[in-house]
C-alpha cells in the first residue's frame, strides 16, 4: 500500500522526466538546420565532391572519424580537438593515431562557417561528412539527423572505450552495448571496413605473435592458413608504417565484399573474425557473404542513424565551435 501511494507521488515528477527526456531526443531531427543554414548539406557535399574526387581513399578515414568521435563521450565533435598546455587530448591516444582526415573537416567547417556563422556544429559536419563519403564512394546514403552541439573536453585517456582489433566477440557486444548499440548494429557497422586500410601494426600479431610465443607457427587460428604467407609478405612483427587493404580489391568502393572475406576467415582484424563466432553476427556476415547489397545499404543506413544518436549534446548543451579543432574561448 506505502509502494502505491509512493508510485502516485512520484506519478507527476516521472512525467516530466519522461517529457524532458522526450524533448531533448526531438531537439536531433532531419533538417535541424532547415531555417538557420538552409544550404549546410549542399555546402558539405560539394566539398566533399571535390575533396574525394582528387583525393578518393579518404573516404574511409572520413567514416571511421565519426565512429571514433560518437564512442567516446558521444558524438561531440571531441575526436577533433588539439591537445593544450594542460591537457592530452582524444587524437593523440594510441588507438586514434591512425585517424586521418582533420583537415578535411576543417575546409569544410571553415566553408560552413562563412556560409552561417556560429551556426552548425562540428559534431553534426563529422555526421554529414561520414554520409557523404560512404555515399560519394558508391554505397548509400541516409537522412543525418542533425541538431548535434560539441563537447569542450576531450581526454587521451577516454580511448579505452573503443573496441581493440583484438577483441572478441563477447568484448565487442560490450563495447556497443555501453554505446547502446545492439548486436546487429555491430555485424552491420563492421562492414565499414568495406572502406580503406590498416597499418600491419593493427594484426601483425596475428600473424607471428599470438599467443608470444613469437614464432613462425604463432598465429592466429581464426585466420585462414593460406591467407597467411600473403600478408607476412606484406607485414613484419614490428612494421609501424605499411598500410594493407581491409578489403582487398575493391577498398574505395562501398560494396558487400568484406563481408566475403570475413566469411572466408580473412578478416585483417581478429575483431574481424570474431563475427564468426556468435550465432547472429555469423548470420549476418554469411547472408552477406553473397551480396544482399540492397539489405546491408540499408541496415548500413540505418546503424549509422544509431551510431550518430550516441550520448549527443543538444539544446544549450556544449557549444558550437568555430574551430574544430579548439574550444572557444569564454569571454
Ligand atoms: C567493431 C569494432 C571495430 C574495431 C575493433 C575496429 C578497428 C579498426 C582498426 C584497428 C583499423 C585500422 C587502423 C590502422 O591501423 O590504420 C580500422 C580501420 C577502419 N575502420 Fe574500424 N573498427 C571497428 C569498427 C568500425 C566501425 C563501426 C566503422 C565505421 C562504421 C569503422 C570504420 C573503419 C574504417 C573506414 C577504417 C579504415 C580507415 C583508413 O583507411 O584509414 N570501423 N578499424
Amino acid at each position: 500500500m506505502a509502494s502505491k501511494t509512493l508510485l502516485v507521488l512520484l506519478l507527476p515528477f516521472n512525467l516530466v522526466l519522461f517529457l524532458s527526456i522526450l524533448a531533448e531526443a526531438q531537439l536531433l531531427q532531419v533538417g535541424f538546420y532547415s531555417k538557420t543554414c538552409p544550404n549546410v548539406e549542399d555546402i558539405v557535399r560539394k566539398e566533399m565532391t571535390e575533396i574525394l574526387s582528387v583525393a578518393p581513399s579518404l573516404a574511409g578515414p572520413l567514416l571511421r572519424l565519426h565512429f571514433h568521435d560518437c564512442f567516446v563521450r558521444g558524438c561531440d565533435g571531441s575526436v577533433l580537438l588539439d591537445s593544450t598546455k594542460n591537457n592530452v587530448a582524444e587524437k593523440e591516444a594510441d588507438p586514434n593515431k591512425s585517424l586521418r582526415g582533420f583537415g578535411v573537416i576543417e575546409r569544410v567547417k571553415a566553408k560552413v562557417e562563412k556560409a552561417c556563422p556560429n551556426t552548425v556544429s562540428c559534431a553534426d559536419i563529422l555526421a554529414l561528412v561520414a554520409r557523404d563519403a560512404v555515399w560519394l564512394s558508391k554505397g548509400p546514403s541516409w537522412p543525418v539527423w542533425t541538431g548535434r552541439r560539441d563537447g569542450r573536453v576531450s581526454l587521451a585517456t577516454e580511448t579505452k572505450q573503443l573496441p581493440s582489433p583484438n577483441a572478441n566477440i563477447t568484448r565487442l557486444i560490450s563495447n556497443f552495448a555501453a554505446k547502446g548499440l545492439s548486436v546487429k548494429d555491430l555485424a552491420v557497422l563492421s562492414g565499414g571496413h568495406t572502406l580503406g586500410t590498416s597499418h600491419c601494426s593493427s594484426f601483425s600479431e596475428r600473424l607471428y605473435n599470438f599467443t608470444g610465443k613469437d614464432n613462425l607457427h604463432d598465429v592466429d587460428p581464426a585466420l585462414d592458413k593460406e591467407y597467411v604467407p600473403k600478408l607476412r609478405a606484406r607485414c613484419s612483427l614490428t612494421d609501424n608504417t605499411t598500410i594493407v587493404e581491409m578489403d582487398p580489391g575493391s577498398f574505395r568502393t562501398f560494396d558487400t565484399s568484406y563481408y566475403k572475406y570475413v566469411a572466408k576467415r580473412r578478416g585483417l582484424f581478429h575483431s574481424d573474425a570474431s563475427l564468426l563466432t556468435n550465432s547472429e553476427t555469423k548470420a549476418y556476415v554469411q547472408r552477406h557473404a553473397d551480396g544482399l547489397t540492397a539489405e546491408f545499404f540499408q541496415d548500413f543506413g540505418d546503424s549509422m542513424i544509431n551510431m550518430g544518436n550516441v550520448a549527443v549534446l543538444t539544446g544549450n548543451q556544449g557549444e558550437i565551435r568555430k574551430k574544430c579543432y579548439v574550444v572557444n574561448k569564454i569571454n
